[in-house]
């Protein structure tokens, strides 16, 4: 009896240390910038004008900005309650809300869905990788003495062989994986997140100085059109789940990201106004890529609808029309594996803290155990010309399965579940004080349109689409 009691002792003060570990975000601006570090990264860069592209441009965005409003703030605000509320991972969350245990699903989604994603993310990163190696030989050097045509050929050349080279692109990965493992190892996370307030906007600065190049181009306006027109017939129910996973992708959101986050917030944050600042930062800069490289795939004669190489086929191009084009070509590669690397610290968070939390496991072997499963089972992403590469699940390859499980599944059905709980199963009183800072906010109004929000519209949204995406109305 004695022994029972005094381990049950130790395990409550071993719980205690777990709780006194944890620490919070020093200030209001290294929150927005970490969170903004979550959510800025491929998804700004890579995955939106490729499916921008694919689907068909303008109506595409236009879906995409009612997504994000009207779906992916009130989730966002709604993980940014629960996490900073219960101060906890997304599984453990739903233990201290009390919350009846079939809830922690939500938590065991995320975890999935993190998985997922980085299967895929994690290739990508790779090729970003390997287009810094590549821009530092001088690859792209010769590229503006060449015709149009040739250039083209070049680029394009360049992008298969880097996805297909059979050994190439899982040593990227790997390479790309392993950063993050060390960046985790070595513990400067904490670090990082302060670089993050300089290379973030230097990011930006690059961005927009190939936006002004851009829209210089013979084919600006027919790329900004192709951007901005709305031509209501592209409005499928495709093209409807895409933007809507598209939407949750970018913000982080469905998966318990922004729960972790949330739990690292300090007391006094506006949780409504942080949302919305990270929000509109994050869509802008997928306004201003789509700004830079539409109009470079019109002047190029390039297929608009050309897939994951879109990003990688247009840089180069556009690169080759500035002067010092190759300096910044590797500094635009070298940001955005920067960027990549602060959003995969963000997944890769979702099962480590689980797993250190939840099974107790020393966080160090957390982390080794997470990137080994990402890297195993996210090798099978390689080129359809490779080893893996021709088997298909659902007539879909593993790159464009996994993506499919996570974005257009996994964080939307999360998203489902954390509105219907905050919305239907919190005490309304909660979730006004908490978003209140206990009342010092003064901003009970906002609350209750958000309440509204998430109660009605955003559930019936989300399972509008779903209906729509299986072909059930
Ligand atoms: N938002 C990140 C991006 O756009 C990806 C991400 C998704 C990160 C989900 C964390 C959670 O690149």
């Amino acid at each position: 009896m004695l022994i029972l009691k005094e381990l049950f002792q130790i395990n409550k003060s071993k719980r205690n240390l777990v709780v006194k570990k944890r620490e919070t975000f020093s200030s209001g601006l290294t929150i927005f910038f970490a969170t903004l570090g979550s959510a800025v990264g491929l998804g700004n860069i890579w995955k939106f004008p490729t499916l921008v592209g694919m689907n068909g441009g303008g109506a595409f965005v236009l879906v995409y900005f009612i997504c994000i409003l009207l779906l992916g703030i009130p989730v966002m605000i709604s993980e940014f309650y629960i996490g900073r509320k219960t101060r906890s991972n997304p599984v453990g969350a739903f233990n201290k809300l009390k919350a009846k245990p079939y809830w922690k699903i939500i938590g065991y989604l995320g975890v999935s869905g993190s998985l997922f994603i980085m299967f895929f993310y994690s290739a990508v990163a790779g090729w970003v990788y390997s287009y810094i190696f590549k821009a530092i030989k001088g690859d792209f050097l010769n590229i503006s003495s060449l015709s149009i045509e040739q250039a083209n050929d070049t680029v394009s050349s360049i992008f298969e062989s880097t996805v297909s080279a059979s050994i190439y692109p899982i040593l990227w990965q790997a390479i790309a994986l392993a950063v993050v493992g060390i960046i985790l190892f070595a513990g400067v996370k904490n670090g990082i997140e302060k670089i993050t307030k300089t290379l973030m906007p230097l990011l930006f600065t690059l961005i927009i100085i190939i936006c002004i190049r851009s829209l210089t181009l013979e084919g600006a306006k027919e790329g900004l059109s192709f951007l901005f027109k709305v031509d209501f017939s592209k409005i499928t129910p495709s093209v409807l789940l895409a933007a809507l996973g598209l939407a949750f992708f970018k913000l982080s959101v469905g998966m318990g990201t922004m729960i972790t986050y949330g739990s690292y917030f300090t007391d006094d944050n506006n949780l409504i106004h942080t949302s919305f600042k990270v929000a509109f930062s994050d869509t802008l800069v997928s306004i201003l890529v789509g700004m830079a490289i539409f109009p470079v795939v019109f002047t190029f004669g390039l297929e608009p609808g050309s897939g994951p190489g879109l990003l990688f086929n247009t840089i180069p191009l556009v690169f080759s029309k500035i002067p010092l084009g190759n300096v910044l070509l590797i500094a635009f590669f070298l940001l955005t594996a920067f960027a990549a690397t602060m959003a995969m610290l963000s997944l890769v968070e979702v099962p480590v803290v689980f797993m250190a939390e939840e099974w107790n496991l020393d966080r160090k072997i957390s982390v080794v155990i997470t990137l080994l499963v990402m890297f195993i089972i996210g090798v099978l992403t390689v080129h359809p010309s490779s080893a893996f590469g021709h088997i298909t699940v659902f007539e879909k390859n593993f790159f464009d399965l996994y993506d499919f499980i996570s974005s257009n599944l996994i964080l939307p059905i999360g998203g489902l579940l954390i509105a219907v709980y905050v919305g239907y199963n919190s005490k309304k009183e909660d979730v006004i004080k908490e978003l209140s800072n206990k009342g010092k906010l003064n901003n009970t109004k906002t609350i209750n349109l958000y309440i509204l929000i998430l109660k009605f519209l955003t559930p019936l949204l989300l399972i509008i689409v779903f209906l729509n995406s299986i072909g059930f109305i």
